[in-house]
């Protein structure tokens, strides 16, 4: 009882205020199979995400580069309120026989986040998902749409969001990461 009082305070209720949570466990989607994490890495532009966050930041993207065989640097930026904000992360082949399934943490004391490559051509775009069951109740997810350029076509971006609804993910509040202006920080 005390325990799950302090996981709700701690780490349910900030999740909620961020998600809408859904009730049940993650969904369990196929990713992309034959996943060559090195052909991954490199520079990933934020197309469109789940939960819609209005008042975050624009530019957002992250540069994956390898530091050993399964461990990963991960540097994600952002412009916000005037300012180029860099945050940096490591990221984890968590399992090996299944290598699509990485873990990313922005900080020692949090666990790796799942990050669940679904599908990824690596030259074009890549359908991102990450669950965490909550006292096996409900679950809270988040869901990119990543590009290798700023924009990407729109029957790229269709595909990608019916990747999502094929495994059983709503995206019907996912909505497009402001891409503009990024030359400049004001
Ligand atoms: C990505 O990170 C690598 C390693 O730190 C660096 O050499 C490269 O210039 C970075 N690329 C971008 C676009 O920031």
């Amino acid at each position: 009882m005390k325990l799950s009082l302090v996981l709700l305070f701690a780490f349910v209720l900030p999740l909620i205020r961020a998600q809408v949570p859904h009730w049940g466990p993650c969904p369990e989607p196929t990713v992309q199979q034959a996943f060559n994490l090195k052909q991954f890495m490199g520079r990933w532009f934020e197309i469109a995400k789940l939960p819609a966050q209005f008042e975050k930041g624009r530019c957002i993207e992250t540069n994956f580069t390898l530091t050993t065989d399964s461990s990963i640097q991960v540097v994600s930026s952002e412009i916000l309120k005037g300012e180029l904000r860099k945050i940096e992360g490591i990221g984890v082949v968590e399992d090996i026989k299944n290598p699509a399934k990485l873990g990313i943490s922005y900080s020692y004391v949090l666990p790796y986040s799942p990050y669940w490559v679904l599908s990824t051509d690596y030259v074009n775009s890549a359908v991102i998902y990450s669950c965490t069951d909550i006292l096996r109740l409900f679950h809270v997810d988040f869901a990119w749409i990543l590009g290798r350029t700023r924009t990407l076509p729109d029957s790229t971006v269709k595909t990608a969001r019916e990747t999502f609804v094929k495994n059983n993910i709503d995206v019907s509040r996912m909505v497009a990461s402001r891409q503009q202006g990024c030359d400049k920080t004001l």
